[in-house]
């Protein structure tokens, strides 16, 4: 399902807060296991959100810290860590767990969640690899530099010019004649990914094996992302999350887009192989007692992506592979992302599939409440199906203890994760633990923390910034001088 008819803007679902009593004895606050020793001490659980707060190297700041020190406070029963990449490259201030040299900033993130959470928080980190994605160029840079100047180009150009002399034309007088010319003649003698990276910016894809780099992702990303695991399991997480969701390069082998030739692409039982390959690299190494688990997508909304049909059969399949949990994601995905400005890299998150991963209230008849879930129930009644317990969890629009109740009622999901409404308020799992749902800061769902994130900027909620004194030495605030970096602190009343 995607977005259809028109949008209307919907209002927040009501909420009726449990008592501290309702609460805990909720099923949303009741303990889970996962894999083979592990407990959750509840059902509630924050996924990974990017924060942009490492250096540019990769490492763990104060203000990471506090990013995961502050969702802690509120005790989630599971909390998932931004997506960390696992190669030793420059990544921009995204964590990186590339190296063994990341791992003491790591584990310093472990002891504060732990501190933060008086121990009742399971923390996992998800793990991650990408491909590259260029800024949408200068169209002056573009000719001028990027565009190899092949012999096809040459001959298309003598064509639509009707000029044989341009295939023998010099490299300078092709790249002057096309940074000059007008858009027929772009549209019509550069080929669909020459006129995307003059549009968009050059962006890799899994199945360009013609580049040695993306012909060997098979061999290199089983030991890249075991050695990751590895280095979790050192600092102190108790498990780890595979991203194969979204627009990056696992969610990419599980694409039906996928037409790799070399067994890992087509079928998909080749297209699975990989992802499979992966997983089990990452449990001979990590354990058979540590937390692995998925982040895929129940439906990639995109045309001629992966579908529900698709997601139930790799779950089924995951589950038969011995995966810990498998947590559903939707959307998210390049193909359909809007048109950058120039100098800016497209985002996965602008177009119709980007709008399904972080739905607004600005939404069709379906609204963005709990929209995400029906994926997340199929996939679980399959594995159900095929005899598995694997543990499954849902996301998207999920704000109220009423919807994540309901949820785990009708057995559509064994544990309910809230990204943006934690961000709002992060201690709201612990309000409604002890009572004071009233209290919780709700989310709007309106995407400003989406915004900043498609800037790179450091992530906030719009609704922290209402209620500070700029003055105030106690509160951090963003580079930019004008927002705060952290939710406003809160205890409950009887602790004063
Ligand atoms: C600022 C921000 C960063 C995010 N970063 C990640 C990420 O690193 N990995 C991931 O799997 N999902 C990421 N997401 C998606 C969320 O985990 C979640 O799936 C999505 O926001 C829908 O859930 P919600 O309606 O509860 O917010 C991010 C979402 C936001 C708002
Ligand atoms: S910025 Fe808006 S959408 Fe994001 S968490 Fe805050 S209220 Fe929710």
């Amino acid at each position: 399902m995607s977005l259809s008819g028109p949008r209307v803007r919907h209002p927040l679902p009501p909420a009726h807060w449990p008592t501290r009593q309702a609460a805990a004895g909720s099923r949303w606050f009741s303990p889970i296991r996962i894999g083979r020793s592990l407990t959750a001490l509840e059902r509630t659980w924050v996924p990974a959100m990017v924060p942009w707060r490492a250096t540019d190297d990769g490492l763990v700041t104060p203000e990471v810290l506090d990013w995961y020190a502050r969702f802690a406070d509120g005790q989630p029963g599971v909390l998932v860590v931004e997506a960390t990449g696992i190669r030793d490259i420059a990544s921009g201030p995204l964590l990186r767990i590339g190296d063994d040299r990341f791992v003491p900033g790591l584990r310093a993130l472990v002891d504060t969640v732990r501190e933060h959470s008086r121990g009742r928080t399971r923390l996992f980190i998800q793990i991650l690899d990408f491909v590259t994605v260029r800024r949408r160029p200068e169209p002056e840079r573009f000719f001028g530099r990027y565009l190899e100047v092949t012999d096809a180009l040459r001959g298309q150009l003598a064509l639509w010019l009707d000029d044989p002399r341009w295939r023998e034309a010099p490299d300078q007088s092709v790249r002057a004649f096309l940074l000059a010319a007008d858009r027929v003649t772009h549209e019509t003698v550069l080929n669909d990914r020459e006129l995307e990276a003059l549009d968009y910016g050059y962006r890799e894809r899994i199945w360009d094996t013609q580049l040695p780099h993306i012909q060997e992702l098979p061999r290199v990303l089983p030991g890249l992302f075991a050695d990751a695991a590895r280095r979790a399991r050192e600092a102190g997480f108790d498990g780890v999350e595979l991203h194969y969701a979204h627009a990056y390069t696992m969610a990419s082998f599980l694409s039906r887009l996928n037409t790799r030739r070399d067994g890992y692409g087509g079928s998909r039982e080749n297209r699975v192989r990989l992802p499979l390959e992966v997983l089990a690299a990452v449990r001979a190494r990590a354990g058979e007692d540590y937390v692995v688990g998925i982040r895929y997508l129940g439906d990639e909304v995109i045309e001629g992506g992966s579908d529900l049909d698709d997601a139930v059969w790799f779950g089924v399949r995951f589950a038969g592979a011995g995966v810990d949990y498998l947590s559903v994601s939707k959307g998210g995905r390049f193909e359909d992302a809007k048109q950058p400005k120039i100098g800016e890299a497209v985002y996965p998150y602008t177009g119709p599939s980007g709008y399904e991963c972080m739905p607004t209230v600005l939404s069709d008849a379906g609204g963005p409440f709990g929209r995400n879930v029906p994926l997340a129930a199929a996939i679980r009644r399959a594995i159900r199906d095929a005899g598995w317990q694997t543990p499954v969890v849902t996301s998207g629009g999920i704000a109220t203890f009423d919807q994540a109740e309901a949820i785990l009622e009708r057995g559509e999901a064994d544990c309910v994760a809230a990204a943006r409404q934690t961000l709002a308020d992060p201690d709201w799992f612990r309000k409604i633990r002890l009572g004071y749902g009233d209290r919780v800061r709700r989310c709007e769902f309106t995407n400003y923390c989406e915004g900043l994130d498609q800037r790179h900027k450091q992530v906030t909620c719009k609704l922290w910034d209402r209620a500070f004194d700029p003055a105030d030495p106690a509160v951090s605030l963003a580079s930019d001088g004008r927002r705060r970096l952290s939710a406003p602190p809160w205890s409950p009343p009887d602790e004063g």
